[in-house]
């Protein structure tokens, strides 16, 4: 789903006449999107599936990391998508001081920066998504921190799946 997110992203840059290397990815081919606009805004395109059954077999951690390894010059990285992936690509990224921007996706409540649910830990200092982000230099993340307030309402999300499932919305 990140791919939606830095699809903009990426065709602005390329606008703005800088050389973009595009690595979208998910589980499998059947989840991937966007690839033909993402072809279109990019000098080259990757693509990687965790289970293999299209483009390289492995995450798109890997390959940055081999595209950093074949010696390609890379000013910039956004990584949008999956905490723990943005977590990873900023672990390839940072012993090369390559800048990298994330975008968090905490829990949001009202979304105007009153309510505090959506706080995050970037360089020491709490930022709140909705009004100061959602990007941030990865480099700065407390990921730690973003991924156990993610994890906060896990039961009561588990207990709406199954309700779900009870017949009254149709399933
Ligand atoms: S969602 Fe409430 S402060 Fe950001």
């Amino acid at each position: 789903m990140g791919v939606g997110v830095v699809y903009p992203i990426a065709a602005a840059l390329k606008k703005a006449g800088n050389k973009v290397i595009s690595i979208i990815g998910s589980r499998t081919k059947d989840l991937l999107i966007l690839e033909d606009e993402m072809k279109k805004v990019s000098d080259q395109l990757l693509v990687a599936t965790d289970d293999g059954s299209y483009g390289f077999h492995g995450f798109v951690s890997a390959v940055l990391q081999n595209l950093i390894d074949s010696g390609e010059k890379i000013d910039q990285v956004f990584t949008i998508g999956p905490v723990p992936m943005m977590r990873v690509i900023c672990n390839v990224t940072q012993p090369y001081n390559i800048k990298t921007i994330v975008s968090l996706n905490p829990i949001m409540v009202d979304g105007t920066g009153m309510c505090g649910a959506c706080r995050v830990s970037v360089g020491g200092e709490t930022k709140f998504t909705c009004v100061d982000g959602p990007e941030f230099d990865g480099h700065k993340v407390d990921f730690a921190l973003l991924t156990s307030r993610l994890r906060m309402y896990c039961d009561q999300e588990k207990q709406a799946m199954e309700g779900s499932r009870c017949g009254c919305h149709g399933n």
